[in-house]
C-alpha cells in the first residue's frame, strides 16, 4: 500500500522589528540592570514594533521567506494559519491581513489563539489537514506584538517580552510522523496567575508560580511525546522549550535528560515572544548550523491558560523534493 508522503516543515521564514531594546536601555528607565534580568532570565535584548509599523507586515515578511525557503508561491496556500494573542485589531484577526500582504488569493485564513502553545496547535492542525488530504500547503505563522499589551512601567514584566513573527510552511514530503505525535493539555484552575484584562490590556502575571507550572507541565509533555513515540531524550537533535527565560528552559532540559548544547536559549536576543519563541528558534537554529535536514526536534511550549503543548518534528524531512517530482 503506497501511503500518502506524510506532512513536513517545508521552509522557515523569520522577522523581527528594527527597533531594538537592551537591557541597558531599560535600566535608563527602571530600578533594574543588565545584570539582574540576565543572571534571572536569560535575557540581553528584544525588539520592539514602533507606533506606526503593523504586526501584518512583519509576519508578512517571515511567510513570503518561508515561502522562499521551500520554494513554494503564495498562490499555491491553501490555508494560512495565524497564532497570535496580538493581532493588530481586536477583530478581524491577522490572517486574512496577512494573507492578502503575501498574495495568497485562494488560502482559507484563520487565527488561533492558544497563547505561547499556539504554534504547536497551528503545526498540528496543518499536519491534520495535509494527512487527511484537504489541503497541501498550510503556511503556520506566530506573530506577536507583546510590547502592545505590556505594562512598561512595571519591571517585573517589562524585561520580560518582545516581539517578533516566524513562520513554516508544511507540506507532504516526510516519512511517517516527520511532524506530529503532539500532546496537548490545560489547567484553568490557576488562569488568574497569567491574563490579561479587555479593559487594560496589559499582562499580569505571578512569576514565581508561573515558573513552577511552566517547569512541571513542560517536563510532563515532553516526556509523554517521547514515551508515545518510543524515543529517548538522547535521540534527540535538538530540543526547543517555550522561550520564556533561560532558567525555565534549562530545568525542563535537565528534567529530561538533554544536553545543554542541543537546547535553544534564543531567549537571549528575543525575550519572550510567546506562540512566536518557537519558531524564532528554529530559524534561528537553522542559521547558525544547528539543524541538519531530517535532524529530530523535541518541541514545547506553555502559556497563558494554563495551556500547554509537545511535539516532536523531522527537520526539513523531505523526501520527495518538488525538482524530483514526475
Ligand atoms: N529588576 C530588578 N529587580 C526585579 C526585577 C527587575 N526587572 N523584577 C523583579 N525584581 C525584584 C522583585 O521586586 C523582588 O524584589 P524583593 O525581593 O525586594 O521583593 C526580587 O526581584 C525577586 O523577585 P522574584 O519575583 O522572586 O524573582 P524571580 O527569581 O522569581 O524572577 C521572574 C522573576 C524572572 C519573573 C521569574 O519568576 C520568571 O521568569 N517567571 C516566569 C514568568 C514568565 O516567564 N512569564 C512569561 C509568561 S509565561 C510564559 O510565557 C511561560
Amino acid at each position: 500500500m503506497s501511503a500518502r508522503a506524510a506532512p513536513t516543515i517545508l521552509g522557515i521564514g523569520a522577522a523581527l522589528p528594527e527597533q531594538l531594546i537592551t537591557n541597558a536601555a531599560l535600566a535608563e528607565r527602571l530600578d533594574t540592570s543588565d545584570e539582574w534580568i540576565v543572571r534571572r532570565t536569560g535575557i540581553r535584548e528584544r525588539r520592539h514594533l514602533l507606533a506606526g509599523e503593523t504586526l501584518a507586515d512583519l509576519a508578512a515578511i517571515a511567510c513570503s521567506s518561508a515561502l522562499a525557503d521551500a520554494g513554494s508561491q503564495a498562490a499555491d496556500v491553501d490555508h494560512v494559519i495565524v497564532a497570535t494573542i496580538t493581532p493588530d485589531r481586536l477583530t478581524p484577526g491577522l490572517a486574512p491581513a496577512l494573507a492578502a500582504r503575501i498574495g495568497a488569493e485562494r488560502a482559507g485564513v484563520v487565527d488561533i489563539n492558544a497563547a505561547c502553545a499556539g504554534f504547536l496547535y497551528g503545526l498540528d492542525q496543518a499536519a491534520a489537514l495535509i494527512e487527511s488530504g484537504r489541503a497541501r500547503n498550510v503556511l503556520v505563522c506566530a506573530a506577536e506584538a507583546l510590547s502592545r499589551i505590556t505594562d512598561h512601567e512595571d519591571r517585573g514584566t517589562a524585561v520580560l517580552f518582545g516581539d517578533g513573527a516566524a513562520a513554516v510552511l508544511v507540506g507532504p514530503g516526510g516519512r511517517e510522523r516527520a511532524l506530529g505525535s503532539f500532546v496537548f493539555g490545560y489547567d484553568n484552575s490557576v488562569e488568574d496567575t497569567l491574563y490579561a484584562e479587555r479593559e487594560e490590556r496589559k499582562l499580569r502575571m505571578s512569576g514565581q508560580a508561573v515558573y513552577r507550572h511552566a517547569v512541571a507541565r513542560m517536563t510532563e509533555a515532553a516526556e509523554q511525546v517521547l514515551q508515545r513515540n518510543g524515543v529517548t531524550a538522547s535521540e534527540l537533535d535538538y530540543f526547543v522549550a517555550h522561550q520564556a527565560n533561560a532558567r525555565i528552559v534549562s530545568a525542563v532540559a535537565e528534567a529530561l535528560g538533554v544536553p545543554l548544547e542541543k537546547v535553544s536559549f534564543n531567549v537571549e536576543w528575543t525575550a519572550n515572544t510567546s506562540a512566536a519563541s518557537i519558531p524564532l528558534a528554529l530559524a534561528a537554529a537553522e542559521r547558525d548550523g544547528k539543524l541538519e535536514p531530517g535532524a529530530l526536534i523535541g518541541m514545547v511550549a506553555f502559556g497563558a491558560g494554563f495551556v500547554w503543548a509537545a511535539g516532536l518534528a523531522r527537520w526539513k524531512d523531505n523526501l520527495t523534493p518538488p525538482t524530483r517530482r514526475s
